[in-house]
C-alpha cells in the first residue's frame, strides 16, 4: 500500500469553514428569493453520498413548495411551537437563550414564507419504537448524517436553514397532508432559503471539547 500523499488531499480551509460556520438560520432567510430546483437536487446529490448502515439508503426527500402545503404544515409546527414555548417572553429570558428564543419565535411566525420545506424520511422496516437501541442508532444513523450533508452543501452555496423537530408532535397530520406512506419515518423540517448576507461565524460551546473528550476510560478528560 502506498503512503498517505497529503499533497494530494484538498485544502482543509472550505471545508472547515463549512464544518464551523452552517449555523441555525431563522431571521437571516431571505424569504423573497426564489430558490431554484435544481440547486436542491445538487445540494441532495451530495447529501446521499453519507453513510448508511448495511448500505441500506433507505431515505426519501420530500420537497415541499406548494403554498397551501406549507402553509398548513407551518399552522401545525405553531401549534407545536406555542406549547413548547409556553408564552415565554424572549425580551425577559437573558443572554444567548433569549435570543434563541426570538429568533425560533420569528421562525414560528413566519415558517410558511421559506420558499422550500425539505423533509428528510427514512422507511422504517417495523415500527420505530419497537426497535432495541442498537437497532434505534442504526436507523436513525442512517439518514441524519445525510440531512447534515445536505445543509453543509446548502451553506456553500449560499443558501441556509435551520434542523428542526417541532412538526413532528403533529407528524399524523402531516403525513396526510404529504400522504407519505405509514412505514416512512419523517426526521426533521428543514426550512430551505438563500441567506441575508454569508457571514456566519463559529458558535460558542458552553464547554471547551478537550472537557468532553474521554481518553482511554470515562473520567480521564483532556481538560
Ligand atoms: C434535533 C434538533 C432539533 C431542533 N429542533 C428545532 C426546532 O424545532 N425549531 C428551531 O427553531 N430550532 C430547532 N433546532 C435548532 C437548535 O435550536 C440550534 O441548533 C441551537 O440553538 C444551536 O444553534 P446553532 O445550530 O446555530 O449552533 C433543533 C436542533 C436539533 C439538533
Amino acid at each position: 500500500m502506498t503512503q498517505n500523499d497529503p499533497s494530494a488531499l484538498p485544502d482543509t480551509g472550505p471545508i472547515d469553514w463549512a464544518l464551523s460556520t452552517t449555523r441555525s438560520v431563522r431571521k437571516r432567510l431571505d424569504f423573497d428569493r426564489p430558490v431554484p430546483k435544481e440547486v436542491v437536487v445538487e445540494a441532495l446529490r451530495l447529501a446521499v453520498q453519507a453513510p448508511t448502515g448495511s448500505n441500506a439508503q433507505g431515505w426519501q426527500w420530500i420537497v415541499v413548495e406548494d403554498q397551501a402545503k406549507k402553509d398548513a404544515i407551518a399552522e401545525l409546527y405553531r401549534k407545536s411551537w406555542a406549547e413548547y414555548a409556553g408564552g415565554r417572553n424572549p425580551e425577559e429570558i437573558p443572554g444567548q437563550q433569549g435570543r434563541v428564543v426570538s429568533s425560533a419565535q420569528y421562525l414560528a411566525d413566519n415558517l410558511q414564507r421559506a420558499p422550500l420545506f425539505v423533509i428528510p424520511t427514512i422507511k422504517a422496516d417495523v415500527p420505530v419504537r419497537d426497535l432495541p437501541d442498537g437497532s434505534l442508532a442504526a436507523f436513525y444513523g442512517s439518514i441524519i448524517p445525510a440531512a447534515w450533508s445536505f445543509l453543509l452543501a446548502l451553506r456553500s452555496r449560499g443558501l441556509g436553514s435551520v434542523w428542526t423537530t417541532l412538526h413532528l408532535f403533529h407528524e399524523a397530520e402531516t403525513r396526510q397532508i404529504l400522504g407519505i406512506p405509514e412505514n416512512v419515518v419523517q426526521v426533521a423540517l428543514l426550512p430551505v432559503a438563500y441567506t441575508v448576507g454569508t457571514d456566519f461565524k463559529p458558535a460558542k460551546r458552553a464547554v471547551p471539547v478537550e472537557a468532553i473528550t474521554h481518553w482511554d476510560s470515562w473520567g480521564s478528560t483532556l481538560a
